[in-house]
């Protein structure tokens, strides 16, 4: 027995030596290629490592990834510009403390760290479970550092890695993107907080601004509303007589994060992973094209998807209106009335992302007043605002000079007063002082009288919503002599606002056909804005419809219980007299089929919003059929389905065909076969049999069609009969699966996304619905590098062999050219 025991314990201790071991190299110590170290609690691993895909490369780098991730993700990169040749690279640490990677063939050295004040009796290299690579004395704690590789970030930052500047030493910490995703040399992009006038964030290609998130405003940069504090990361700017740097923290530890700078610059994208499930979530502060620095000139303003996206703002006229004509901007924009330094005043401009902050003045304890005095005494000053939003706004920063780069934010945009010419605040009269400090008295107050009847009413609203709790009878839809199981009649009570008709009429100006915006099978769609000023989608169905009865007791009892971000949100419904109607958020952007099929609007969807669109559908719909209390089978995923948010984020909509299903069932059959010509998988249109797979398939289609920018229906090529489904597996066949992408995206050279989506996209409209992957694969094929399978032949893809070999007709479905919920309901005989 006590043989045993002494036994285990050696082998524990044995092991904890080792452990302990492997995160610190020593004196004594070397490292050869193919060797590895790790941090003590398993995240990081450092060693030598190949970059890119090209596995003949000889091309070998000294690099930390996290171990948990299988596909490699160098965090950081120490020999950049010089790789070692071959495998014969060795790094140690020497004596008085610093690392040196040589080439034991050549007995060159590769890559040195530089030599510090400090002197050690016992140097040694240890990595961190922040993955940051330090040189310190073997005996001291982990704070006393010679030398540490989160001084020389690569392009990624870590959670509480620092970006900006060390005002005592001067040393800068700033991002720099790789030269393309096989090289890690230092590329054209950089990324720094920039703390000229008031810190910002600086994106830069060579010498010049090409991105700015704007400056801090407490909450976030002001450009960037992304990134703001949430339950996974925390944000914030540091700043003091030391130091100024910008920083995320981790709220959960179990998860993993990085903020890479793309060799294209043209995206911060963050990325976590959740260790437990393997979870990947994007959550980026891609660029759009009104981010371009300095688009629209001085005083001009973007606004995304309006055409032309720059205007002058409001008082102001183009300096040179041809050239504004012409669509070239960059002259910007002047004043009406020429200001008058001693009699000049100041209009409020609201929704707007800061101007450049490089000259500008700030002081953290003034008053928005007396900001508005310090601007006023000094002629050069054009505008000022408040430091810091939170609580009301705090403390003042001013502009010195033309105010640049401004955009419209609609939902986080801020204020900012500028500089104005008497007479432009009050033409009429003399009185412009009076009524800016009456109207800046009675705004607030009347802001606040609105808000305050919002908050009584919703709490009566909410008073009442208890009292009616809606019982909704939940039942399968009809379909048939179904078996027992199917039968059973579900009660549940929903909780779910009701709303008033009357409510409803007033917010749709009664149903007026301005106001609506999409028709479908049985219903029409409106715009409506309620009494707050909130905007809404209200679906209205047809009066006549028995068979839209179940069908919105269906969906209500549905998207009640879902919750995602990427489906659409129902706010409440309304059952009175003959009326069923629901209301949902509206999506100012409408509907994808808006934007892929379009030739002008879809150079407005570059690569990384398309692929942010593909995996927001493809989690939306994971959790559709997975991740929801009920399975759900949506039944008509298609691009007029998905609609787009403020920030062109997608959102499933339409749940008037969805089936739900008990914890193992997976699918069902029916002879009555609803859906969409195009999207629909062949087993489903023929045969009538539906399952998750038969929600797979379409999202295929949509997939192809959002690379492609074509329809699957209408495709047509002068050589084939081919659809795009049959097209695009041709071409992957042949190896030629780019001809196919959007000539839109060509340029975005994100070349193995697009493969990738493709390949996935082929993977999903296979013939056989065992062969199609399920939506949690779909999802990490589209975001890990692994290897993928061949996909076998697709389902559907000719257009003639449909129809020949089923007999059905089907109605021609024209879409609705501004529909933003639409319905399509196609019953085979
Ligand atoms: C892969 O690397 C080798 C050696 O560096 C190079 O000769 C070859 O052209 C590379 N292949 C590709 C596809 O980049
Ligand atoms: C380095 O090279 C020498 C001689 O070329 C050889 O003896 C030694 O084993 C090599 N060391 C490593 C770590 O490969
Ligand atoms: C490399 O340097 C070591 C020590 O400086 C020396 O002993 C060795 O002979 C050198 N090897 C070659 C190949 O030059
Ligand atoms: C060494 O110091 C120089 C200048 O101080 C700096 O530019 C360089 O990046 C440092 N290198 C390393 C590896 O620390
Ligand atoms: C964000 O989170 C950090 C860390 O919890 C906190 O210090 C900071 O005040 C938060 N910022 C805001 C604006 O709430
Ligand atoms: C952190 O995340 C994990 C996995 O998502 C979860 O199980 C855990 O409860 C979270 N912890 C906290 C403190 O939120
Ligand atoms: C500004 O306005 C005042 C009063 O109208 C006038 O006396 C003064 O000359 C003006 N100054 C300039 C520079 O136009
Ligand atoms: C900021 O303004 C306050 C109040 O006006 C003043 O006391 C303080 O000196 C100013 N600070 C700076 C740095 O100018
Ligand atoms: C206006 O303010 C700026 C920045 O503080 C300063 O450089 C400039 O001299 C001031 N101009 C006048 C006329 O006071």
């Amino acid at each position: 027995m006590n043989k045993i025991l002494l036994f285990l314990f050696t082998i524990l201790s044995l092991f904890q030596k080792i452990e302990s071991q492997s995160d610190t190299l020593t004196t004594s110590q070397i490292l050869k290629d193919g060797e590895t170290i790790i941090s003590s609690d398993g995240t990081f691993e450092l060693g030598f490592f190949s970059a890119g895909k090209n596995s003949s490369s000889t091309n070998r780098y000294i690099g930390i990834w996290y171990k948990k991730i299988s596909a490699l993700t160098p965090i950081w990169v120490a020999n950049r510009q010089i790789p070692v040749k071959g495998i014969s690279g060795i790094l140690k640490i020497v004596e008085p403390g610093y690392l040196v990677l040589i080439n034991n063939v050549t007995n060159d050295t590769i890559w040195s760290t530089n030599f510090s004040s400090i002197s050690v009796k016992n140097p040694v290299a240890k990595l961190l479970d922040t993955g940051n690579f330090v040189i310190k004395d073997a005996n001291d704690d982990d704070d006393l550092l010679l030398w540490q590789s989160f001084d020389y970030p690569s392009d990624t930052l870590l959670a509480s890695m620092k970006l900006g500047r060390d005002l005592v030493t001067g040393l800068e910490r700033y991002l720099r993107s790789w030269k393309s995703d096989d090289d890690p040399a230092p590329g054209d992009y950089t990324y720094h907080c920039d703390p000229t006038g008031y810190p910002q964030d600086l994106m830069r290609k060579g010498p010049n601004v090409v991105y700015r998130a704007g400056p801090w405003n407490g909450l976030r940069w002001s450009g960037a509303p992304n990134m703001v504090n949430n339950s996974v990361t925390s944000f914030g700017l540091v700043m003091n007589d030391q130091e100024i740097y910008y920083k995320y923290e981790l709220v959960n530890k179990s998860l993993l994060t990085t903020l890479v700078l793309t060799p294209n610059g043209n995206a911060m994208r963050m990325i976590w992973i959740d260790k437990r499930e393997g979870w990947v979530n994007y959550h980026s502060a891609d660029a759009d094209h009104c981010d371009t620095y300095k688009l629209c000139g001085a005083y001009g303003t973007c606004t995304m998807f309006s055409d032309p996206v720059c205007r002058c703002l409001d008082k102001f006229v183009p300096k040179h209106p041809d050239d504004w004509n012409r669509a070239d901007w960059s002259s910007g924009c002047v004043r009406n009335h020429p200001l008058n330094c001693s009699e000049d005043g100041f209009i409020k401009y609201t929704g707007v992302k800061l101007p450049d902050t490089r000259y500008s003045w700030f002081n953290e304890t003034m008053t928005l007043d007396e900001c508005k005095l310090v601007c006023l005494r000094n002629c050069s000053c054009m505008g000022y605002t408040s430091l810091d939003i939170r609580n009301g706004g705090s403390g003042c920063l001013l502009w010195i000079g033309e105010l640049v780069d401004l955009r419209q934010l609609s939902e986080s945009g801020q204020d900012i007063y500028i500089r104005m010419a008497a007479s432009e605040i009050s033409p009429i009269d003399g009185s412009s002082r009076k009524t800016s400090i009456i109207l800046a008295i009675a705004l607030p107050l009347s802001i606040a009288a609105v808000l305050l009847v919002i908050g009584v009413c919703l709490i009566l609203r909410r008073q009442k919503k208890r009292a009616e709790t809606m019982l909704i009878e939940k039942r399968k839809l009809d379909d048939s002599n179904n078996k027992d199981k199917n039968n059973q009649i579900r009660h549940e009570a929903l909780e779910l606002p009701l709303f008033d008709l009357s409510t409803i009429m007033e917010a749709t100006d009664n149903f007026s056909l301005e106001n609506k915006i999409g028709a479908g099978g049985f219903g029409k769609v409106f715009k409506g804005v309620l009494e707050g000023g909130q905007e809404v989608a209200v679906k209205r169905l047809s009066e006549t419809s028995r068979q839209g009865n179940d069908e919105f007791k269906n969906e209500v009892s549905c998207i009640a219980e879902l919750q995602h971000r990427n489906l659409v949100k129902l706010l409440g419904c309304c059952i009175e007299e003959e009326e069923k109607i629901l209301v949902y958020e509206y999506m100012p952007n409408k509907s994808l089929d808006l934007f892929i099929f379009d030739q002008r609007r879809s150079t407005l969807l570059d690569w990384p919003k398309r692929f942010n669109i593909i995996n927001g559908i493809a989690r939306g719909l994971m959790y559709l059929h997975q991740d929801s209390r009920l399975r759900i089978i949506h039944r008509d995923l298609k691009a007029s389905n998905v609609l787009l948010d403020f920030e062109m984020n997608p959102k499933i909509s339409d749940f008037g065909m969805a089936r739900s299903f008990g914890g193992n069932e997976t699918g069902d059959n029916t002879n009555r076969v609803v859906g969409t010509y195009g999207y629909m998988s062949p087993e489903y249109a023929v045969d009538g049999i539906f399952s998750v797979k038969s929600d797979v398939f379409s999202f295929g289609v949509l997939i192809l069609e959002i690379v492609s920018g074509k329809k699957n229906r209408r495709f047509i090529h002068p050589d084939h009969n081919l659809n795009l489904i049959g097209h695009a597996w041709m071409l992957h066949r042949e190896g030629r699966s780019s001809e196919i992408v959007d000539p839109n995206l060509v340029e975005s050279c994100h070349t193995s996304e697009l493969q990738r989506s493709i390949h996935v996209g082929l993977l999903c409209v296979q013939r056989s619905p065992e062969d199609r992957p399920n939506m949690s694969s779909v999802v990490l094929m589209l975001t890990n590098e692994g290897i993928l399978p061949q996909p076998k032949a697709p389902g559907f893809f000719t257009e003639r062999n449909i129809d020949d070999a089923t007999g059905y007709s089907w109605s021609d479905q024209t879409p609705c050219s501004v529909n933003d919920v639409t319905i399509t309901l196609l019953d085979a005989r």
